[in-house]
């Protein structure tokens, strides 16, 4: 089972055990890390936007271009932002860290 750990301002880290094939954003929601996701995972609200360490994010398949153009919108997105429900777990992800921003706006 990858770990993935989650970072807060303000919060200790938070490191947790997810399920291969299952999305941050599901993983969030089974463990109440604090993630809404407005839109349940349809790509349309940005409430779910994580930011990866470089390492992460380079290792992870890119973002569809939907998904790029969603994070175009986000407040506060940077260059290794992405979007939670999009994310989705495999064994190499094992060890990876989301920065969780301090605020998210729903898009919808
Ligand atoms: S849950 Fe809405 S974009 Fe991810």
């Amino acid at each position: 089972m990858p770990r993935v750990i989650f970072l807060k301002d303000g919060k200790s880290p938070q490191e947790v055990e997810g399920r291969i094939g299952e999305s941050i954003l599901a993983l969030a929601w089974r463990l109440d890390l604090g993630i809404d996701g407005d839109c349940e995972g349809a790509m349309a609200c940005s409430t779910c936007h994580v930011i990866l360490k470089d390492r992460d994010f380079d290792r992870l398949y890119p973002p569809s271009e939907e998904e790029d153009s969603l994070l175009d919108l986000v407040p506060g997105a940077c260059a290794t932002s992405r979007l939670g429900c999009q994310i989705i777990l495999t064994a190499d992800d094992d060890g990876i860290t989301l920065q969780l921003p301090k605020t998210t706006q729903s898009l919808l």
